[in-house]
């Protein structure tokens, strides 16, 4: 069951390495985002780039880079850390990633508006 500002999907869904993306009412604004599996943690972020405000994905749900080790911005090329949405190079080098508030709750990802 999904409430008003809250987006849920089984956390098997989303698994080590893959991204995947909703879309949350916040406040009557719909806000785009994705979840990240990354290194043992689930993140949440609204898919946006600090850079120019773009979303990251110009393929759909496409964000990792080739090694999997990042997040990048199909735009301009900004590099995020995908468990801290760090921007680490590219034209937006120090800023970071929206972060969305996700609860694992059962065997289900919560992501809330902020
Ligand atoms: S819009 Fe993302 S790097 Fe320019």
């Amino acid at each position: 069951m999904t409430a008003p500002g809250e987006w849920r999907c089984a956390a098997a869904s989303v698994p080590p390495g893959r991204t995947a993306t909703f879309r949350l009412e916040c406040g009557g604004r719909s806000v785009s985002g994705f979840v990240v599996n990354f290194d043992g943690g689930y993140h949440a972020y609204v898919d946006r780039c600090p850079h120019v405000g773009t979303p990251l994905d110009l393929w759909p749900n496409e964000f990792f880079t080739e090694d999997g080790q990042a997040l990048v911005c199909s735009t301009h090329g900004a590099i995020f850390e995908p468990d801290t949405g760090f921007c680490t190079g590219g034209p937006c080098a120090g800023d970071r990633l929206t972060r969305l508030p996700l609860r694992v709750e059962d065997a289900s990802l919560v992501v809330t508006c902020p």
